[in-house]
């Protein structure tokens, strides 16, 4: 069935301004947007520029807006969009070209949060051993792919791009909440910050935004309560 599709181009060594350009494609049963994207672009126009790696929604690259939605491009069904499909970059990040935005502030804001285990006590029997009700706290958490879709949605992130964000929030909640993890007091100085977990206005576009269904306004809370915990 022909499809058409709007996309979003942009390409500041042709011209500063960007536009839409749409393409009318031939789109098989089960296809993805990702799939319609590469058939653009293997067979249209090769210079429309996306990332996209795993085409599994594992790996995170192919964040985008997608009808006005954040979403991955491999996961959404064309058959599920109605009319002219419009696809955008991400919002909320610098647009490098086309559907590519720079993610570099983004993954700093994830490396700030020491997204590792921190552990200053020997481990017992050379394992960290942790009981099956301790790791069920951690699900939720850490299933997080970096697809960077909800800081893009993100308000407060909108006006504020220091601030932490829900992604680089939900992942230190998966270590904060590590049973194993002693890291809390190295990771107070940033997430109690003037750009940490208080920029965050419980506005719960994070939540909707998320492709894996993830809650960071919650993480976010839980975070809030242990900080608060810590002072009182
Ligand atoms: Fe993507 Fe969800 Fe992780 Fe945010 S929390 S980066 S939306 S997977
Ligand atoms: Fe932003 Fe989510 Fe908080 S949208 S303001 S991080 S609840
Ligand atoms: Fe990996 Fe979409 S290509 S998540």
């Amino acid at each position: 069935m022909e499809r058409q599709f709007r996309i979003y181009r942009y390409n500041p060594e042709v011209s500063p301004t960007p536009s839409f350009k749409t393409y009318t494609v031939d789109v098989q049963p089960a296809w993805t947007v990702l799939d319609a994207l590469n058939a653009i672009k293997w067979d249209q126009d090769g210079s429309l520029t996306f990332r996209r790696s795993c085409r599994h929604g594992i790996c995170g690259s192919c964040g985008m807006k997608i009808n006005g939605k954040n979403g991955l491009a491999c996961e959404i069904q064309v058959e599920s969009l109605k009319g002219v499909i419009t696809v955008e970059p991400l919002h909320g990040f610098r647009i490098l070209r086309d559907l590519v935005t720079d993610m570099d502030g983004f993954f700093a804001h994830i490396e700030a949060v020491k997204p590792w285990l921190i552990a200053g006590t020997p481990p017992t029997d050379g394992e960290r051993l942790q009981s099956p009700e301790d790791r069920k706290q951690l699900d939720g958490l850490y299933e997080c792919i970096l697809c960077g879709a909800c800081t893009s949605a993100c308000p407060s992130y909108w006006v504020n791009d220091d601030f932490l964000g829900p992604a680089a929030l939900l992942k230190a909640a998966r270590y904060v909440m590590d049973t194993r993890d002693e890291g809390f007091a190295e990771r107070v100085d940033v997430l109690d910050s003037r750009n940490g977990l208080w920029r965050c206005h419980t506005i719960f576009n994070c939540v909707e935004a998320c492709p894996k269904s993830l809650n960071p306004t919650e993480a976010i809370v839980k975070l809030r309560q242990k900080l608060t915990a810590l002072k009182i």
